[in-house]
């Protein structure tokens, strides 16, 4: 009788259990922990579909094409993790507020740093000749509602053209950008135009996934804030336009309800274009952020 050697696995789950097996002795506890589930995951995902070799190369050649497309202007994979809403697992499991302080959502691909300190009321939009002039005003507060001075915001956000401006081909000059302060009251003001709402860049890897998975690439006006200050959990966040047709289908998922807000219409003089000195048309938004003390 002819004897059989059986020195590896033979079953497609003698081998998850065999690369199991082999990770269980990684010294870093936290990365055992997620190469462990990590393997776990993608082994039952790969059985679950019954992936074909067809289908795996497909994969790889999408992932490295999304690592090719990338430069430092363009980030492809953060575009991946967002629009698989991804992204904003991550940022839900990492920023768990307690009630009434400002919620996070997405930071997305098109943050720079170097953007000028603007003083209050500094138009981050002087180039932009046809938007109409938006104010963005408010406060920064305490969970008990008590100002908080010196607070820092970045602000960024696309033109009225839905660009932003890295992603046009002189694209050296920083627009639409600004960092602003809160004065002793916690109050600041921006001087910006209306957001609208535009595509997320889809002529890679990710526009090609939306298109075969029939998903439209929009995302609702927003105007992009990081809010920080000493002693205080920052907070990356939006604001967003309520009228906006695709709050309830952003195509990163980032929209929470507490962060959308009215852009009020103003046609005519009146105390708001007398206090930040603009002539009608033009829009008002307030929005207060909300703080948490470090732990
Ligand atoms: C953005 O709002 O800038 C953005 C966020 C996620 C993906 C693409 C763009
Ligand atoms: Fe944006």
């Amino acid at each position: 009788m002819p004897t059989t050697i059986n020195r590896g696995p033979t079953t497609e789950d003698d081998i998850t259990a065999e690369v199991l097996r082999r990770l269980e002795s990684t010294p870093d506890a936290r990365l055992r922990e997620i190469m462990l589930a990590l393997v776990r995951h993608v082994h039952a995902f790969v059985k679950d579909v019954n992936l074909t070799e067809r289908e795996w190369l497909t994969a790889i050649q999408f992932l490295t094409e999304t690592g090719r497309i990338c430069d430092e202007k363009r980030q492809e994979f953060i575009l991946l993790s967002d629009t698989l809403g991804v992204s904003m697992v991550v940022d839900l499991i990492n920023h768990r507020k307690p009630d009434g302080a400002t919620e996070s959502t997405v930071f997305g691909p098109f943050h720079r740093s170097g953007a000028p300190e603007m003083p209050p009321g500094g138009n981050i939009a002087p180039h932009d000749v046809d938007g109409t002039p938006a104010i963005v005003s408010g406060r920064v507060l305490t969970l008990n509602g008590e100002p908080i001075a010196g607070a820092r915001l970045d602000v960024w956000q696309a033109d009225s053209s839905g660009r932003y401006d890295s992603q046009y081909p002189d694209s050296g000059e920083l627009h639409m950008r600004g960092l602003f302060r809160t004065d002793s009251e916690g109050r600041y003001v921006i001087r910006t135009v209306r957001p609208v709402y535009y595509a997320i860049p889809s002529d890679g890897p990710v526009g090609r996934m939306l298109r075969a998975t029939n998903r439209h690439p929009w995302r609702p006006a927003h105007v992009h804030f990081v809010v920080s200050a000493d002693g205080y959990e920052p907070v990356t966040t939006h604001v967003f336009d309520d009228t906006d047709p695709y709050l309830e289908s952003d195509t990163v998922f980032a929209v929470k309800d507490s962060l959308i807000r009215r852009f009020a219409r103003h046609d005519a003089r009146d105390d708001a274009s007398e206090r930040f000195a603009l002539e009608p048309p033009f829009y008002t938004i307030d929005f207060d952020f909300v703080l948490k003390h470090r732990a």
